[in-house]
């Protein structure tokens, strides 16, 4: 087999055989493929595509490059949760240890963020002494103990993924549909969850900007995971306003605990109970109750406990920025739109994120909301507050948001998008 002439078969609109997709991972992942061939064909498919039995032969062998986990010791069924990313989206510090708290185990291999996305390890990093790394066996013990554990994945998982996604990072080929459903589907197959929920989003804030490409990916992910034995089902949730009143790393944190102790912003909660019903539902446990496990205060021992298990303190006081900037409502009336692509790129600004995967973070830096759209704003008073340790920065972060929001004439009806747009299966 040569890559030339599986490069060539792409580039000409052809479906690539089995034999040349297993031949392509595998030669890639130990480095007889080179990265310019690899990006060269990741292109190809970007521009032409892949049929669903393509898509799946590129997920089983991305998953085969490495190493399995197995979690059939544990007593307790697993279900697993991955969003593809947004801005405000600290959905996993709640969901993770509410659903354990309902009786499963959640097992949450998480990213960081890159971009204008957050990371859920970044903003747990923000919690003095806590620990994103920890080795399989250290990982079960914490499941097994809590019933949930947050934290980065082994270098063994997916390793042909690991790989090609830095590639397609600096190639501008992220976003090809069967490339980031492979991606996320072989890292969740090869993680051993027997139950998954795909929370995809929609919006200026999201990867898939249409509902139309996020019911394509959502589709191909919950056809991927069905065909592994995984039961998966996916919920296409709106991002195009951030989720809650926070975008940062301290500040989602902060945030987060808030709904475990029973308050927070009303969507942040909508979804965190949505996302549960779906994994306690596809996990078996159809007769849980996550609405009283976040009221009776079950869910905030979880997180408790599970914080301490790797090495955090959850009594610890958060970071807090240096500096803060406010910008005011420039007129009185109705917010309309409040653009979460525009936020999440301030918030990266100010330091919550990166744009190499080297740079650190800034803990306390980031957005905070005082309105959201269907609010009454006053002119004059607070709109957004932004936090930085490093004031250098409000310039630049400023520029983002110069046409993030619009206000419409006081008394105008406005009817905010609902959270979940529509559920697959
Ligand atoms: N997240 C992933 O893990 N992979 C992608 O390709 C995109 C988002």
């Amino acid at each position: 087999m040569d890559v030339i002439s599986v490069i060539r078969a792409k580039r000409d609109k052809q479906a690539l055989t089995d034999d040349q997709i297993d031949w392509v991972i595998d030669a890639y992942t130990r480095g007889t493929v080179a990265d310019e061939q690899m990006s060269a064909l990741a292109m190809a498919i970007l521009l032409n595509g892949m049929t669903r039995p393509e898509i799946a032969r590129w997920t089983a062998a991305m998953i085969n490059s490495g190493e399995r986990m197995d979690f059939s010791t544990l007593s307790r069924p697993t279900a697993d949760k991955h969003s593809t990313g947004g801005v405000g989206d600290k959905i996993t510090l709640p969901l993770a240890p509410l659903v354990a708290a309902c009786g499963a185990a959640v097992p949450q291999l998480s990213g960081r963020g890159l971009g204008h996305t957050g990371g859920t390890l970044d903003k747990l990093e923000s919690i003095p002494g806590w620990r994103a790394r920890l080795s399989n066996a250290e990982m079960l013990d914490v499941l097994n103990s809590t019933g949930a554990v947050i934290c980065a994945a082994g270098d063994g998982l997916a390793p042909a993924d690991k790989k090609l996604y830095a590639l397609r990072d600096v190639t501008g080929t992220v976003e090809a549909i069967p490339l980031i459903a492979s991606s996320i589907m072989s890292k969740k197959i090869a993680e051993g969850t027997g139950s998954l929920v795909l929370d995809v989003k929609v919006g200026s804030g999201a990867f898939m900007k249409t509902e139309a490409d996020a019911r394509e990916l959502a589709e191909t992910m919950v056809g991927l995971g069905t065909d592994h034995g995984v039961r998966t089902v996916a919920l296409l949730t709106d991002m195009a306003t951030p989720l809650g009143l926070t975008a940062g790393n301290a500040l989602e944190v902060r945030e987060s605990v808030e709904v475990l102790a029973g308050g927070g912003p009303a969507d942040v909660i909508e979804l965190t109970l949505a996302l549960a019903r779906e994994m306690l539902d596809a996990a078996g446990l159809k007769d849980a109750d996550p609405a009283k496990a976040l009221a009776d205060g079950s869910a905030m021992d979880v997180w408790r406990r599970m914080i301490s298990a790797q090495g955090g303190d959850p009594d610890a006081d958060l970071p807090t920025s240096r500096e803060q900037h406010v910008v005011t409502a420039p007129a009185s009336g109705v917010l309309t739109r409040l653009d979460a692509y525009d936020v999440g790129v301030a918030a990266w600004r100010l330091g919550a994120g990166r744009a190499r995967k080297e740079d650190p973070v800034q803990a306390a830096a980031g957005v905070e909301l005082h309105a959201k759209p269907g609010d009454e704003v006053t002119a004059g008073a607070p709109l957004l507050t932004l936090h930085t340790d490093t004031p250098d920065r409000f310039g630049y972060a400023l520029q983002s948001l110069e046409s993030a929001y619009d206000i419409a004439p006081g008394g105008t009806d406005f009817a905010p998008r609902p959270i979940v747009l529509d559920r697959i299966v």
